[in-house]
C-alpha cells in the first residue's frame, strides 16, 4: 500500500506556502539577507515545532517568515516545495499565501506574488505541475486591513483563483470579513475558508452561508452538527482536510482518533493536503501514509481522496478529466 501511496497521482488544495519553508531554507536567506533568528542550528529550529495548539504554531510561523525579503526568496521557497510535489507525485496544486504577513514588514505585494507565480510558471513547464494561487486574509486583523491588501490584489487578478481565511480561528468568527468577502467575490475572486478546525461547526455553516465558500478549509468539527453534516454530504461541500496538521495542533489526539476515513464513508467530499508540511512533519505522500498507517482505509478509498480534490479543485472542467485519467491510469497499471 505504501509503493500505491507514493504512485498516485495526487492533487493539493491546503497549503501554506509560508508553510512549506524548511529550517535549512530558513537558514539560508536569514544568512542572505542578514536577518537575526533566534536559533542556532536547523536542528534547533525543528526542536522547537512542538505546538500546543493553533496560535503557539501561527506565533512561530509568522517570526520563520520574517526571513523572506526579495522576490528571489518567495521564489526559491516555492520552487522547493514543487520539487517535493514532484517527488509526491503531486500533479495540481493550489497554494495559499498570506500577503498581510508581508505587506505589514514593508514587504510589496508585488514582491511577493511575482515571486511565487514566477516558481509555478517553471513548475508548469520544467515539471508539469499546474496550479493555481490563492489569497488568504489573516482573521486576526480587522476588516479594513482585508479591503486594503484586496484593492492591492487587484492589478495582479489574473495570477490569484481566489481568496481565503486563516490564522487564529477562536473569537475570529467569519461574520467578522463578509463585507470584504462579498467585495472579492464581486471582482470574479472564487471563495474558501479556515472553519471547524479550533472553532465550532457554527463557523463552517456560516462560511458557507456569509462568505459564499466554494471548499471549507480543515471543516473536521462538522461533525458536531449532523444537520451540518447532511448538508455537506447533499452539496458536496469539499472539505480540505489535514491530517498531520490536526494531531500536531492537537485538534485530535492521536491519528487513530481522526475522523477523515469516518467522514469519507459517510459520503463527504473530503480531500488529503499538508497545511504547513515543513511545521508539521510531511509533505502529501506522507499525510496519506499516516493516514493508511492509523486508519482501516482501502486502495479503492485512497483512490477516491484523489478523485475528490480533482472534483474540489479550482479548474475547467477538460482540466479535471485529464487528471482523472492520470489517477485511472496509475490505478488500472498498479493492480494488473
Ligand atoms: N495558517 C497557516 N496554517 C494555518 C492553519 N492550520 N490554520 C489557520 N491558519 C493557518
Ligand atoms: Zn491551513
Amino acid at each position: 500500500m505504501m509503493t500505491y501511496i507514493q504512485g498516485l497521482p495526487k492533487v493539493e488544495l491546503h497549503l501554506h506556502i509560508e508553510g512549506s519553508l524548511e529550517p535549512d531554507l530558513m537558514f539560508d536567506l536569514a544568512k542572505r539577507n542578514q536577518i537575526t533568528i533566534p536559533f542556532n542550528s536547523p536542528e534547533e529550529v525543528e526542536a522547537a515545532y512542538q505546538f500546543d495548539d493553533l496560535q503557539s504554531f501561527l506565533d512561530i510561523y509568522y517570526q520563520g517568515a520574517n526571513v523572506l525579503i526579495h522576490e528571489q526568496d518567495f521564489f526559491d521557497l516555492t520552487w522547493a516545495y514543487l520539487l517535493r510535489c514532484q517527488q509526491d507525485n503531486v500533479i495540481h496544486t493550489e497554494i495559499f499565501f498570506d500577503p498581510q504577513t508581508h505587506t505589514a514588514r514593508g514587504i510589496a505585494f508585488e514582491t511577493v506574488i511575482n515571486g511565487i507565480d514566477k516558481a509555478l510558471k517553471k513548475g508548469r513547464e520544467e515539471l508539469g505541475i499546474s496550479s493555481q494561487i490563492i489569497m488568504c486574509f489573516l482573521r486576526h486583523l480587522d476588516q479594513d486591513s482585508a479591503f486594503e491588501t484586496l484593492r492591492q490584489a487587484l492589478p495582479h487578478k489574473d495570477k490569484i483563483i481566489g481568496v481565503g481565511l486563516d490564522s487564529s480561528e477562536q473569537g475570529h468568527p467569519p461574520a467578522k470579513f463578509q463585507q470584504v468577502f462579498e467585495e472579492a467575490m464581486n471582482h470574479g475572486f472564487l471563495t474558501v475558508a479556515h472553519a471547524g478546525e479550533e472553532g465550532p461547526a457554527q463557523n463552517i455553516h456560516n462560511a458557507m452561508k456569509l462568505l459564499g465558500v466554494a471548499r471549507v478549509d480543515h471543516g473536521v468539527r462538522c461533525v458536531e452538527d449532523p444537520q451540518l453534516v447532511e448538508q455537506l454530504i447533499k452539496d458536496r461541500t469539499p472539505l480540505t482536510v489535514c491530517p498531520l496538521s490536526n494531531i500536531k495542533l492537537k485538534v485530535f489526539s492521536t491519528m487513530g482518533e481522526h475522523n477523515i476515513v469516518e467522514l469519507l464513508r459517510q459520503g463527504l467530499c473530503v480531500t488529503v493536503n499538508s497545511d504547513d508540511p515543513a511545521y508539521f512533519g510531511g509533505y502529501m505522500t506522507d499525510n496519506f501514509v499516516a493516514v493508511a498507517e492509523a486508519l482501516p482505509v482501502t486502495f479503492e478509498e485512497l483512490k477516491q481522496l484523489s478523485l475528490n480534490a480533482i472534483e474540489a479543485s479550482f479548474i475547467t472542467e477538460e482540466e479535471k478529466q485529464q487528471l482523472v485519467k492520470k489517477v485511472e491510469s496509475f490505478c488500472d497499471t498498479f493492480h494488473s
